[in-house]
């Protein structure tokens, strides 16, 4: 039974597994005995909107573990204009493996996994970002060794697709979590009842608050653009109300004293994150970008080797 990953809810079970896997293909390549477990597969992305990390990690992945890649964009697919999503669907699973799809309209990623015979990996929309969370959970295991009751702490928009994912993966994972946003741009409520549940669960806490000395506790702070590909019309009010939200030293040193940071890129510095963070001692950015491409090989490796 193939399996898709729109959410990441849709591998709470095997999430854990999926980050250890990645560690260890890091590992394996390090050693120089990572094995073309993939060999003669082939992964069909398709991007609607633009990407640096997710293409190259995807494409370099896939060929690291044997398989190789088709790169399809919205120009060459058309897909709800020239062809439906179902009947795209039904002929990339005749040529592809797996397919990877940066969808404009949830609804064509809904549709596409679906009908699609084969495994469909949701590479962003504007509800979640499954991978992103994936590769930041693997980051934050590699650098704190576990999750037992550590802190994570978002600052910016939460009511974005990268908010959503955090909230439903930190206490999948044990993490506590707090959104520091203005009350305006807090996360849609389907996604906070989702995460009070599982975390209620684990004896683990969801916080969401307009208020930055919720930042204490931070092991972990993050943050993201303010303006997402879909809220570029309303750019000057966003600047204007999350102008105290910047990342700033002063901010950090607000959280622990060993409390990281994280940004899953591109990076306004200019608003979101000074550079002097981003780039700083405490940043783990590069690392987050680098652990995009072994967690996504051992989420294929899991959806395509044992479903
Ligand atoms: N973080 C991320 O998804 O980057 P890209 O948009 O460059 O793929």
């Amino acid at each position: 039974m193939k399996k898709n990953v729109l959410s990441i809810l849709d591998i709470h079970k095997e999430i854990q597994s999926i980050i250890d896997s990645g560690m260890q293909l890091k590992q394996q390549y390090a050693q120089n005995r990572l094995k073309p477990v993939l060999m003669d597969k082939t992964l069909a992305m398709i991007f609607e909107r633009p990407s640096t990390r997710t293409r190259v990690s995807f494409e370099v992945g896939m060929g690291l573990l044997g398989g190789h890649s088709i790169f399809l964009t919205k120009n060459d697919i058309q897909l709800g204009s020239r062809e439906s999503a179902e009947d795209i669907a039904l002929v990339l699973s005749r040529y592809a493996d797996i397919i990877m799809y940066r969808a404009v309209e949830t609804q064509h990623l809904i549709e596409l996994a679906m009908h699609a015979t084969v495994p469909v990996i949701n590479g962003l929309d504007s509800r979640e970002h499954p991978c992103q969370i994936l590769a930041d959970f693997m980051t934050i295991k590699e650098h704190k060794k576990d999750f037992n009751n550590l802190h994570f702490v978002f600052i910016g928009d939460g009511d974005d697709n990268l908010t959503h994912s955090y909230l439903l993966g930190c206490p999948l994972v044990g993490m506590h979590i707090t959104v520091i946003s203005p009350k305006h741009y807090w996360p849609a409520k389907e996604y906070i009842e989702k995460a009070r549940k599982l975390a209620n669960q684990k004896q683990l806490s969801v916080k969401i608050t307009d208020d930055l000395s919720a930042l204490t506790s931070a092991d972990i702070v993050a943050t993201d653009t303010w303006i997402s590909y879909w809220y570029e019309q309303t750019r000057q009010q966003r600047i204007a109300d999350f102008a105290s939200y910047r990342i700033t030293p002063k901010i950090m040193q607000q959280a622990k004293p060993d409390a990281l940071f994280m940004h899953c890129m591109p990076i306004y510095y200019s608003e979101e994150v000074e550079k002097s963070v981003a780039h700083g001692p405490k940043s783990i950015i590069l690392d987050e970008a680098e652990n995009r491409m072994w967690v996504q090989m051992a989420l294929m490796k899991h959806l395509l080797l044992e479903p």
